[in-house]
C-alpha cells in the first residue's frame, strides 16, 4: 500500500496531555487519530458489562474476538463505539479507569489490539497514542515522541478534564490512581510503557499545549522534508 504520509507516534505515562496534543497535530497535518487507550478502554468497558473477571486471558479474547472499536469525528472528542454502541463517555468513568491496566496486561489482548492498531497505520498519514506505539507497535514510525509531566502537573491537568466531564474526583485521589497506573503499565510483562531508544523526549511540565503540539509539528516537517 502506498504511504499517505508519515507514522506519528506518541507515547506516554496517563495524562501527560498525549491526546489532546496528538488531535492537535493530527488536524495540523490532515491526519488521521488513533487514541490506543481508547480501544484498552473499550475492551474493558466490555468486560465489565459482561461480568467476565479481568484476569481471565480466554474469555476476555473471546470477547474482544466479538466486537469491533470504532472511532467517529466528534467535538470536542472522537467518539468511540463498541459495535453499536456509543461508548465515549463510559469508557473514560472510574469503573474503566480502575480496571484498564489489568485488562491491557494480558498477552491476547495486547496482540489482538496492535494487529488492530498496525492496520489502521498500515497507509501512513496517522498519529497514533498510547504507551507502547514507538517500541512495539510501530517500530518504523518516522517519528516516535515520549512525552512526560511531573504527576502533580498530570493530576492537575485530569481534575480539570474531570470536572469538563462532570468528574468529581478529589486531587488526591487522582494523584493516586496515577502513581498507580504508572507503576502497573511500566511493571507489566508484556510491551510495558517504556520509551523507544529512537523516541524524541519531552517533558511537558511547564509546557502549553500549543508549546508541545508546535515542537512536534516542527520535528514532523523536519523529516518530511527529506
Ligand atoms: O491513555 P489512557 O489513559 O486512555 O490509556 C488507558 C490504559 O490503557 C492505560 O492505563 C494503559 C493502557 N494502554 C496500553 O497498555 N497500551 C496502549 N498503547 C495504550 C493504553
Amino acid at each position: 500500500m502506498e504511504k499517505q504520509g508519515l507514522q506519528v507516534a506518541i507515547d506516554g505515562p496517563a495524562s501527560a496531555g498525549k491526546s489532546t496534543v496528538a488531535k492537535i497535530v493530527a488536524q495540523r497535518f490532515h491526519y488521521i487519530y488513533c487514541d490506543t487507550g481508547a480501544m484498552y478502554r473499550a475492551i474493558t468497558w466490555k468486560v465489565l458489562q459482561a461480568g467476565v473477571a479481568l484476569t481471565d486471558e480466554t474469555a476476555v479474547k473471546a470477547l474482544l474476538d466479538q466486537i469491533t472499536i470504532r472511532f467517529e469525528p466528534g467535538t470536542p472528542v472522537q467518539k468511540v463505539f463498541v459495535d453499536d454502541t456509543e461508548v465515549t463517555l463510559a469508557i473514560r468513568q472510574p469503573d474503566v479507569t480502575n480496571s484498564v491496566s489489568a485488562v491491557s496486561a494480558l498477552p491476547a489482548v495486547r496482540s489482538e489490539l496492535t494487529e488492530r492498531q498496525r492496520q489502521i497505520a498500515e497507509a501512513g498519514g496517522i498519529v497514533m497514542d498510547g504507551r507502547d506505539i514507538g517500541s512495539t507497535v510501530l517500530p518504523h514510525a518516522e517519528v516516535k515522541i515520549f512525552l512526560v509531566a511531573s504527576v502533580d502537573e498530570r493530576a492537575q491537568r485530569r481534575l480539570k478534564d474531570n470536572a469538563a466531564k462532570g468528574i468529581t474526583t478529589p486531587l488526591a485521589t487522582l494523584k493516586h490512581e496515577i502513581e498507580e497506573r504508572d507503576r502497573k503499565d511500566s511493571t507489566r510483562k508484556v510491551s510495558p510503557l517504556t520509551q523507544a531508544a529512537d523516541a524524541i523526549r519531552l517533558d511537558t511540565t511547564s509546557m502549553s499545549i500549543e508549546q508541545v503540539a508546535d515542537k512536534i509539528a516542527e520535528i514532523i516537517k523536519e523529516k518530511e522534508s527529506h
